[in-house]
């Protein structure tokens, strides 16, 4: 039985006036003890979040496939934990575009993570074009093949499935498109891990979630939870969306 995951990813916003905010979505956390909360945020943010985060997990938006080294404004796995990272979201849509980052890249990612002993969150999503020509399968599970991380056999690794036409646009797929893309990409897992290690991993969805739609995209047939942007940047927003999942 997979636990409910609700992941915050607060991509390039926050500063310490936010730290309320963490401590009243973590006091909601705890309050739910049977639903997994965490953030994703600001490489800058983490170690004062940790501080009054209690028990809920926080990490970041990505590493480097590289423990050291001379690659300039990036930020490596271990650098992450030592500033008390739990996990990282890895591969998502705005970095896969703002920085080319390729499925091959994304693996790396993934595995340095892991390797440091970091959850991962791993992003996979179509553009609108792909989806109205009918691709939205093909090129989903094609980055799963590409990006997937070596020895992914637990469930310290999520899938998380963000179209990226629902990102911060108020969209959101039919509940039948998210299932039959969920169902898509668990039958992709247990193509390439076995049906045990497939059944593992988590496959949460994102793309404008929030209060009001969460519950029936979490009702969804192989929806293990969501990954949610700007309804987690405020406690107000975001609690609904814990309760939602407990
Ligand atoms: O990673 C979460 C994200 O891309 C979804 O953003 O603002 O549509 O919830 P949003």
């Amino acid at each position: 039985m997979r636990r409910k995951l609700v992941a915050g990813n607060w991509k390039m916003n926050g500063l310490k006036a936010s730290l309320p905010q963490v401590e009243a979505i973590a006091a909601a956390a705890a309050a739910h003890p049977g639903v997994d909360v965490a953030l994703g945020l600001p490489a800058t943010l983490i170690a004062p979040a940790v501080a009054v985060a209690g028990a809920m997990p926080v990490g970041g938006q990505d590493c480097h496939a590289n423990d050291s080294g001379a690659h300039t404004g990036n930020i490596a796995a271990p650098m992450l934990v030592e500033a008390g990272a739990k996990l990282v979201i890895v591969g998502h849509s705005e970095r896969r575009a703002d920085q080319g980052e390729t499925d091959a890249d994304v693996k790396g990612k993934a595995e340095a993570g892991h390797r440091h002993g970091l959850d991962v969150i791993l992003c996979v999503g179509e553009t609108l074009d792909e989806r109205d020509a009918g691709q939205a399968e093909a090129v989903v599970t094609a980055q799963i093949a590409g990006s997937l991380p070596d020895g992914a056999d637990g469930a310290w690794l999520s899938i998380a499935y963000e179209p990226v036409w629902a990102i911060g646009t108020g969209r959101t797929p039919t509940e039948a498109d998210v299932a039959a893309m969920h169902g898509a990409i668990r039958a992709k897992l247990t193509d390439l891990l076995g049906t045990d290690a497939a059944s593992k991993l988590r496959i949460l969805y994102g793309g404008s979630v929030n209060g009001a739609n969460a519950a029936s995209l979490l009702a969804c047939a192989d929806v293990d939870g969501a990954l949610v942007g700007g309804a987690s940047l405020t406690a107000d927003k975001f609690v609904p969306i814990i309760e939602a999942a407990a």
